[in-house]
């Protein structure tokens, strides 16, 4: 028997990465995306790498009604994992009533459609930004959680507490949250991966346009952190390695293998890189010089941030195992596939 997942952002980095491992353990998706920051075209590759297409419904989840239609039609779901989210942390502080409005409401809307519904299972794709600044590394779950810097951050904050909040008043719902470090790279095929609208904020999208000619350089915010070279470290992880946990995740909640009815897990590799460790990486794998320049420290970035893993690997059994080396190639491979179709 095929069991059906709703998958809110889909279309989206993790969520088209998620999709396709979930077809691959034989699960029924169904798509729900708005395509505000994703493009339908992901379908057909998703056709293309598992065989399958996934059902897609492109729905605003900001509309409560129409959501709640939507899930009265597949109440037969058996869990829902929750992508949908706006994600550019500079733009979330320049105009963070658009992040609470989208990120929140879209998130209320999906919880008390699906739980209207009967569908009592949820995976929220959470992130490391809601420890803020740690004062423990590596970073487990039981460090404290801070005020994020961006608004961006803070949905996610809120959004844990309200499953929190929800999970306390209510005896059948279970969620699991997932807390994302650094999602980089892209499926082997060159068919999936992220596709940032306009300047990418993130480090490995600005690295790979730079490369193809895109961005004339990188710019590398501050070198005088108080890391081994200056430059800020972070936890790189495999968006497919990411896509696994998920999968995981979704047949511990189906299979009732939680130990509480809120979980929540770190996802990471345990291993931190520098700005210029990434660089001299992604240098050695394409065999070229990259430009970039060090400028002034960008706002809000923290010094270091890693994951301890104990408890994913404990509780699901999961480990992150591709390298940098591979999560840097396989985004060049993207980059250099998504050129060569536009070009
Ligand atoms: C990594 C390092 C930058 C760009 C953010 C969100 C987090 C998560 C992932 C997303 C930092 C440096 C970057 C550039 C640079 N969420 N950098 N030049 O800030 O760790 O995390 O993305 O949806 O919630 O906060 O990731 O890739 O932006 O930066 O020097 O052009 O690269 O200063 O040290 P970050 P990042």
């Amino acid at each position: 028997m095929n069991d059906k997942i709703i998958v809110t952002g889909g279309c989206g980095y993790i969520g088209s990465h998620t999709v396709i491992e979930l077809i691959k353990n034989n699960y029924k998706v169904i798509i729900l995306d708005d395509l505000s920051n994703s493009s339908e075209e992901t379908l057909d590759r998703i056709e293309k790498i598992t065989g399958k297409k996934p059902t897609f419904i492109n729905i605003d989840l900001k509309d409560a009604d129409i959501t709640n239609e939507v899930f009265k039609s597949h109440k037969d779901a058996k869990a829902v994992i929750h992508f949908a989210a706006y994600k550019a942390v500079g733009e979330s502080i320049n105009n963070p009533l658009k992040y609470y409005q989208n990120n929140l409401y879209s998130l209320l809307n999906t919880l008390s459609s699906q739980i209207e519904n009967g569908i009592n299972n949820f995976i929220f794709s959470s992130s490391a930004t809601v420890y803020g600044t740690p004062n423990k590394l590596p970073i487990t779950e039981r460090n404290e959680t801070q005020r994020p810097f961006s608004s961006y951050g803070n949905t996610k904050k809120v959004a844990e507490e309200i499953l929190d909040d929800l999970i306390n008043s209510n005896a059948t719902f279970s969620a699991i949250s997932l807390r994302y470090f650094n999602p980089i790279g892209a499926h082997e095929s060159g068919l999936i991966g992220e596709l940032p609208s306009g300047t990418p904020n993130n480090l490995m999208p600005y690295i790979t346009q730079t490369a193809v000619g895109i961005r004339e350089k990188l710019m590398v915010y501050g070198n005088d952190y108080p890391t081994k070279d200056g430059t800020p470290i972070r936890d790189y992880i495999h968006v497919v390695d990411l896509a696994k946990a998920h999968v995981i995740a979704v047949k511990r909640l189906i299979h009732k293998k939680q130990e509480t009815a809120f979980e929540t897990f770190n996802l990471g590799t345990g291993n931190g890189f520098s700005v210029l460790d990434v660089i001299h990486t992604f240098e050695s794998v394409t065999n070229s010089k990259l430009n970039y320049e060090i400028v002034e420290r960008r706002a809000g970035d923290v010094p270091e941030l890693y994951a301890s893993t104990d408890l994913a690997k404990e509780k699901l059994g999961w480990t992150a195992d591709k390298s940098l080396e591979e999560m840097i190639r396989s985004s060049w491979n993207w980059e250099q596939k998504l050129r060569n179709k536009t070009s």
